[in-house]
């Protein structure tokens, strides 16, 4: 199938999906969904060029707080003969007049980490779908607001949990719901990614030990998180896939959690080796080297999670999927599953494994998501998001599994400021967890 030529018939509708009351998204072709996009980084960027890739998606408008990010969007929405964007900047706030236009249906945010929970807020007011590039918030209580919200306006809420679509975690996803692995005990994930090269750059994204308003990209924002706060500050791409392993909110639920950190010395490390004598290597990052942090589930799973960032390593986000009758391990690429692996207690190669597996949605659109970014998984979130929209239905990560996935930085910071004291996990759903039926990945079509 071709991308750009994809449009699906947006009012057939998959089992278990539900309808939204007409008053979320105001008159509007149900064809063709019109985003706007708050925050065009790097991150904004590639889902801009997921929407040029696709006649169901127009590109209305874009806000940015930097020229260098406008100039890359209108540069690249150029190169692709689409219709420039209305654009609108100035301010940190300035966001806010483009909600206020009627022509928007849904908003994908992809700005630093603090804004977030004030854009979702406020773009959920305004009747905006939203789609949110990862982290919901910063406290506990910011979580709550955007349930709050969400609850009083009906508008939905995704995280853009794009590795919940990568190819072997659906594959996996699609064994563990056909009962391979037997019934759920112990999964591991997290986020472990050298990303020295991120926090520390030079003006135009190189090598150097620049931080802040002078550096690139996310060294211009995120490396604060590193020097003040100690606690799993991004948990999602490990514990997002983990949640659907485990149906987190749909029959079971997180309970309680507790975060231990380790020193840290791999940041200075680095800043020492490329730029000797320079001041960010005798900051006190706060943030310990690795986070581990173990949660508790209400059907007795136990999910260990890793943030693994400062340190030389190779990139893994460390999956372990283990159950009565077997496991998955994507750092080893092995799967053993008893009676069925070629030899008793000995690893098979996954491969074999996860082509005979391989989710339907994926060997239905393969083709499609070639070329999209991280081996593909992109083109399935940015899909799912304006398939929802466009059926005007609640996503299939919606409030309570974003909130979820994101509220375990905030605990376990406590956890660690406590001295690796337990935390409850509060219950967004408020009980509704015990009969909610999952959507996620479920239907024909997305
Ligand atoms: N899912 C993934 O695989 C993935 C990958 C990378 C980044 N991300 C997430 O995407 C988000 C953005 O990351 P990035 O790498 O694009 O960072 P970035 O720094 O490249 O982009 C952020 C953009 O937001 C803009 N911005 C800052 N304040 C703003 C405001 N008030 N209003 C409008 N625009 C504002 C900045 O000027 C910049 O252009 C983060 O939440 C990050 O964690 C997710």
């Amino acid at each position: 199938m071709d991308r750009r030529r994809f449009i699906s018939t947006g009012t057939v509708l998959a089992a278990g999906f539900s309808i939204l009351p007409s008053s979320v998204v105001f008159g509007r072709n149900m064809d063709k969904v019109r985003l706007g996009y708050i925050g065009v980084g790097l991150r904004g960027n590639s889902h801009i060029q997921e929407g040029l890739l696709r006649d169901d998606v127009e590109i209305v408008a874009i806000c940015d707080t930097q020229e260098r990010s406008l100039a890359a969007t209108r540069a690249r929405i150029k190169k692709h003969g689409a219709p420039m964007p209305k654009e609108y900047t100035g301010s940190d706030d300035a966001y806010k007049a483009m909600l206020d236009r009627k022509d928007i249906d849904a908003v994908i945010i992809a700005t630093p980490w603090q804004f977030h929970k004030q854009m979702a807020i406020d773009a959920m007011k305004a009747g905006k779908y939203v789609g949110c590039e990862v982290i919901a918030g910063l406290s506990l209580e910011d979580h709550w607001d955007i349930v709050k919200t969400h609850e009083a306006t009906g508008v939905p809420y995704m995280t853009l949990e794009n590795v919940c679509y990568r190819r072997d975690v659906m594959a996996v996803l699609n064994m563990q719901r056909q009962g391979l692995f037997g019934e759920m005990i112990h999964l591991e994930g997290g986020y472990q990614h050298n990303l020295r090269g991120v926090l520390f750059t030079d003006a135009n994204g190189g090598t150097g030990p620049l931080y802040g308003p002078q550096a690139f990209s996310e060294a211009q924002w995120r490396t604060e998180f590193n020097i003040k706060r100690n606690g799993d500050i991004y948990p999602t791409h490990g514990v997002g896939p983990l949640m659907h392993y485990a149906d987190i909110n749909y029959g079971n639920r997180f309970t309680n959690l507790v975060s231990f950190a380790s020193k840290s010395r791999g940041l200075n490390t680095y800043i020492e080796e490329i730029a000797p004598g320079n001041e960010a290597a005798k900051i006190n990052y706060k943030n310990g080297d690795v986070i581990t942090t173990m949660i508790n589930c209400a059907n007795g799973e136990t999910v260990l999670l890793s943030h693994d960032t400062h340190l030389p390593r190779p990139y893994s986000l460390g999956f372990r999927v283990q159950g009565t009758k077997g496991l998955w391990m994507d750092v080893a690429n092995s799967i053993y599953i008893e009676k069925q692996s070629k030899n008793d207690d000995e690893w098979d190669n996954e491969d074999s494994w996860l082509t005979k597996y391989d989710h339907p949605l994926w060997v239905k659109y393969n083709k499609m998501a070639e070329g999209a970014g991280h081996g593909g998984m992109d083109w399935f979130v940015f899909h799912a998001f304006v398939e929802s929209v466009k059926r005007k239905v609640q996503t299939p990560i919606d409030v309570y599994d974003s909130v979820t996935m994101s509220a375990i930085t905030p605990l376990s910071e406590k956890s660690i400021a406590e001295g690796n004291m337990p935390q409850q996990f509060p219950d967004f759903t408020k009980g509704k967890w015990k009969t909610r039926v999952s959507k996620f990945a479920l239907g024909d079509d997305y």
